[in-house]
């Protein structure tokens, strides 16, 4: 079953595990079969026996040098790749204005194949260098673009769930939405046409934009075509929305009743922000295991407000971190890990009784709890035997590199809130054979 010079072994892990939030493994020795699949983690110290039982040669181990480690690769659980082009610059505005002023006039461009072809290779490899692996997508209303934006991450090799957005609704700037018919036969094609390409790795979300800019009839129709489909959208991310959602839907008791009501809250369900979610809608999402994708960079450039992290983590909700590019200025996970800890903070300089984030925890969110959110916890998010070696090698001893290390160091903590992307240097997202 193994290929003698294709199995390649290593040395030192940092992941998650069910029962911990950091686990670290030192001197441990890592198998990947030609699948890129991990076959076997154990202490290195049985490395002797590993390679009689698994059929390689122990000169084929690759040594760790110091300073570096391996982690999983991170989890970006929602960003908006066409809005990469003006990623850290119109943050002064809150979303409903931010949206019609800067957001559907960007958006409305991907008609032309070229531009997003340009700026969609661009937002891959800015998320790769950046330690993405894997990335949940909105792209625009344009089917050919959105598959497009498909076929580019399978070509870069990253991970993708890719949403073609729908809208039917769009009174400020009523060029850049589609018909209702046109949204959803459009949906069917997209995909159609994705399933068709057999990607290993890209596979397509149901996304209508959010409640605001989707008609009831449009949800219905996505709630029929997601049954059995990842789906996404945007839930209580700014006050002023949900006022707006409960004047729109008057039948539904809540923001999150909308969804439910429309068939579109499943277990493959992934809702950013949720900052203003009542504990009564959390119980909904637990019981239909909908998960939450947290964004706190664009929660604070376009003051929406801040996730109650642990409460969410009290109702059992799915939980991983998200960069919502381009209302978060930064399309690094690392990014929002930084912000995710930052701003439980600030929620404990209100409610002192509240406990800030740990890093361990936050590691957490952008690993294993991002992988559990989309759903793909059985193929990523740790290193975990079966599971695909998706990973990051991180080396925090490059000469000028952004720190110092010290013998006393918690080498995973100042990564965590110091690392800088060209320094870490990550290989072999999926080790592709042959
Ligand atoms: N709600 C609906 N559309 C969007 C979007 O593009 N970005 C954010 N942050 N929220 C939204
Ligand atoms: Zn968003």
């Amino acid at each position: 079953l193994y290929n003698h010079r294709r199995n390649e072994a290593v040395r030192s892990f940092v992941h998650s595990t069910r029962d911990a939030a950091l686990e670290i493994l030192n001197d441990f020795v890592l198998g990947v079969d030609k699948s890129g699949k991990i076959t076997f983690i154990e202490e290195g110290k049985n490395v002797d026996r590993l390679a009689q039982e698994q059929g390689f040669n122990t000169a084929d181990v690759e040594n760790l040098g110091p300073g570096e480690f391996f982690m999983p690769g991170m989890v970006d659980t929602h960003i908006h790749a066409s809005q990469y082009t003006y990623m850290g610059t119109a943050l002064d505005l809150p979303l409903l204005q931010w949206l019609n002023t800067y957001t559907f006039p960007v958006e409305s461009r991907y008609r032309d194949l070229k531009f997003a072809r340009d700026v969609y290779t661009k937002v891959v490899k800015r998320t790769l260098r950046n330690g993405t692996t894997t990335a949940c997508y909105f792209a625009t209303i344009h089917t050919d673009a959105s598959l497009l934006l498909g076929q580019i991450a399978d070509d870069l090799g990253q991970r993708a769930l890719v949403g073609k957005v729908c809208m039917d609704i769009n009174p400020m700037v009523p060029q850049y939405k589609e018909l209702l018919d046109e949204s959803k036969d459009e949906t069917l094609r997209f995909i159609r046409e994705l399933l068709q390409k057999k990607y290993p790795r890209v596979k397509p979300v149901v996304t209508p934009r959010f409640a605001v800019s989707c008609s009831s009839s449009l949800l219905d129709a996505l709630g029929e075509i997601a049954r059995t489909l990842y789906f996404q959208s945007h839930i209580s991310e700014n006050k002023e929305e949900v006022e707006l959602v409960k004047q729109l839907f008057p039948d539904c008791l809540s923001y999150t009743d909308v969804y439910l009501k429309h068939g579109l809250l499943t277990d493959k369900t992934v809702m950013a922000h949720g900052c203003h979610l009542t504990d009564e809608e959390l119980k909904i999402f637990h019981k239909n295991g909908a998960s939450i994708s947290h964004c706190p960079s664009s929660n604070i450039s376009l003051m929406s407000g801040i996730l109650n992290v642990r409460n969410v983590q009290k109702h059992k909700v799915k939980l991983g971190l998200g960069t919502d590019v381009a209302g978060g200025y930064s399309a690094s996970i690392l990014d929002a890990v930084r912000r995710a800890i930052d701003t439980s903070k600030v929620l404990t300089i209100e409610h002192p009784q509240l406990r800030p984030l740990t890093f361990e925890e936050v590691f957490w969110l952008a690993t294993l709890g991002g992988s559990e959110a989309l759903s793909l916890d059985d193929r990523i998010g740790n290193f975990e035997v079966g599971k695909d070696f998706d990973a990051l090698r991180v080396n925090v001893s490059v000469p000028g590199g952004p720190l110092d290390v010290f013998p006393e160091d918690v080498i995973v903590e100042k990564f965590l809130n110091l690392g800088k992307t060209p320094w870490l240097s990550f290989i072999s997202l999926f080790l592709q054979y042959g």
